[in-house]
């Protein structure tokens, strides 16, 4: 990877509370363009949250997220609104607007780029479309470009979203639980999208998932929150057992589950 830089993300000293309970303790990492970063955590932990702070939806108690140098919290308007197109949001379903095909889902991603007057008639040109089908070419879904985004499974499904990202052009992708609903082989195939992408593109993707044995093909590092803070930040050559049990604490396996609860 060439693209190792100035960080696309900072995260400093962040924290959030809803209401009195403190969620977000305080959490702090980067991430350089090109990087993939693993988010791993018990569910309550705060990953959705993390995300959450990092796009300015919800504001921090404390501390601050830094995207391409910039904090999203302090800036307003037109600034704003420029800085929202470097960061790609893909979550655990509903990505896609369903009654649209393929190719106009990531043509919605092209729009932020096109002159307000365009953007409005919502007519994009060849150019905007022969764009739109070659990102989805990039995901490996150009024979889908005409198919109604209702039509395909979920792992086509996230993998027009990230065709989308790139067509926005962000610099920094976060995903939070992408490949929750979707069958291994299929999680697999959209993790390996979010890695080539990552690694050709130079953006900065954050992934959260609960599927850890997933970690080990895509992910540079992996981060581990725990009641809001960062419990583990390794890369993902070291990250073992004992990080595992660490960051999901003793779990029943299923084996007993089913032998106490006959
Ligand atoms: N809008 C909200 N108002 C109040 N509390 C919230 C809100 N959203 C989340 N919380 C609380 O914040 C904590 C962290 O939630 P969050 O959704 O960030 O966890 P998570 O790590 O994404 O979990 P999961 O793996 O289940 O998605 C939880 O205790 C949750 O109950
Ligand atoms: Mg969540």
């Amino acid at each position: 990877m060439s693209h190792r830089g100035a960080p696309t993300l900072q995260v400093q000293r962040l924290s959030h509370a809803y209401g009195a309970a403190p969620v977000l303790r305080e959490v702090s990492f980067d991430v350089a363009p090109g990087e993939v970063v693993a988010v791993i955590g018990s569910s309550g932990a705060g990953k959705t949250t993390l995300f959450r702070s990092i796009t300015g939806l919800v504001a921090p108690s404390g501390g601050r997220a830094l995207v391409g140098g910039r904090d999203l919290a302090t800036l307003g308007g037109r600034e704003l609104a420029r800085a929202r197109r470097q960061v790609g949001l893909i979550f655990q379903q509903y990505n896609l607007v369903r009654r649209l095909s393929a190719a106009d889902n990531v043509v919605i991603g092209r729009l932020v780029h096109l002159p307000t007057w365009r953007a409005v008639l919502r007519r994009p040109g060849a150019d905007e479309r022969a764009r739109a089908v070659a990102c989805l070419d990039r995901v490996g879904m150009a024979a889908h470009a005409r198919a109604r985004a209702d039509t395909l499974s979920g792992g086509q499904q996230q993998r027009v979203a990230i065709a989308r990202v790139l067509a926005q052009r962000s610099s920094l992708l976060l995903a939070d639980e992408p490949v929750a609903s979707l069958d291994p082989a299929s999680a697999a195939s959209v993790l390996a999208t979010l890695r080539a992408v990552a690694s050709d593109h130079g953006i900065a993707v954050v992934c959260s998932l609960h599927q850890v044995e997933l970690v080990g093909g895509f992910a540079d590092r992996v981060v581990g929150l725990g009641q809001g803070r960062v419990t583990l930040d390794v890369p993902v050559a070291d990250f073992g057992d004992d990080h595992r049990a660490a960051v999901y604490g003793a779990r029943l396996e299923p084996s007993l589950v089913q032998e106490r609860c006959p």
